[in-house]
C-alpha cells in the first residue's frame, strides 16, 4: 500500500436497500415507473459510495440501464450495491436490482447497472481522493478489472463518436434515413 490513504474492504460499504413497491410508484399501465427505480438506484449508490469514501459524493454517470422485466405493485425490490472500482477521486458502484413476489417467492433480476460517483469536500466543493479498495476474492478482483475495461471502452467510444460527429454534415448522411420510419419535411430554408 503505497499512498497515505486508508484501504477498505469491499464488504465494509456493501449496502442493500429493500423497498415495497406502493401504488404511488406505478405508471398508467399499472407497472412501476422506471424513474422510481432509477431514484432508488441513485440512493443506494450514494449510500455505498459515501460509506466507502467517508464523505459526500455526487453522481457522474450511470452506465447501462436496461430494464429486463417489469416490476409490479406489491413486489419487494432489493438493490444490492458494492464498490467495484476506485480511481483517484471516483468510484464505480455496481448495483444489482431484484424484485420479489412475496406470494410466490419468485425473485427476478430486473437490471444490473454501474454508477460512477466522485467524492467531494462539502465545504470547498473540491474533488477528494477516495480510500483504496481491498479485494478479497476472485469475484471482487474480476469486478475491479471489468470496471477498468469498461472505463477504457467508454473513453474509446467517446473519442470515436467525436471523430464521427466532426466528419458529419446533414446532407452527407441523408441516405441513412432511407428505409427508416420517418418523413423528412424540411422546407428549402431548413435544408
Ligand atoms: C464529475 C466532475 C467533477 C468531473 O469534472 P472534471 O473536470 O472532468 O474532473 P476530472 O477530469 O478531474 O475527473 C474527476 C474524476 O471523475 C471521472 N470522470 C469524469 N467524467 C466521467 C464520466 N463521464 N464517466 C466516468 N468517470 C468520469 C474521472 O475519470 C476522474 O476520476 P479519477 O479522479 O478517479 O481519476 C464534474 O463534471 C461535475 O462536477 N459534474 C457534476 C456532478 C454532479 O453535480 N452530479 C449530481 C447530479 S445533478
Amino acid at each position: 500500500m503505497t499512498d497515505e490513504q486508508p484501504y477498505y474492504r469491499v464488504k465494509y460499504s456493501q449496502t442493500t436497500i429493500t423497498e415495497l413497491m406502493v401504488p404511488s410508484y406505478a405508471n398508467f399501465g399499472g407497472k412501476i415507473h422506471g424513474g422510481a427505480l432509477l431514484s432508488l438506484m441513485d440512493k443506494v449508490a450514494y449510500a455505498c459510495a459515501s460509506r466507502h469514501a467517508g464523505s459526500y459524493c455526487v453522481t457522474v454517470s450511470v452506465d447501462e440501464v436496461n430494464f429486463l422485466a417489469p416490476v409490479e405493485v406489491g413486489e419487494l425490490v432489493s438493490l444490492h450495491a458494492s464498490v467495484n472500482y476506485v480511481g483517484n477521486t471516483s468510484l464505480v458502484i455496481g448495483i444489482r436490482v431484484e424484485s420479489e413476489n412475496v406470494k410466490t417467492r419468485k425473485i427476478k433480476h430486473t437490471n444490473t447497472s454501474y454508477v460512477t460517483m466522485v467524492a467531494k469536500d462539502e465545504k470547498t466543493n473540491e474533488l477528494k481522493k477516495v480510500p483504496g479498495l481491498i479485494l478479497e476474492d476472485k469475484e471482487e478482483a474480476r469486478r475491479f478489472i471489468e470496471a477498468i475495461k469498461r472505463k477504457e471502452l467508454k473513453k474509446r467510444y467517446a473519442h470515436e463518436f467525436d471523430n464521427v460527429k466532426a466528419e458529419e454534415t446533414l446532407e452527407g448522411n441523408l441516405s441513412l434515413l432511407s428505409g427508416q420510419r420517418c418523413v423528412l419535411n424540411l422546407d428549402e430554408a431548413g435544408l
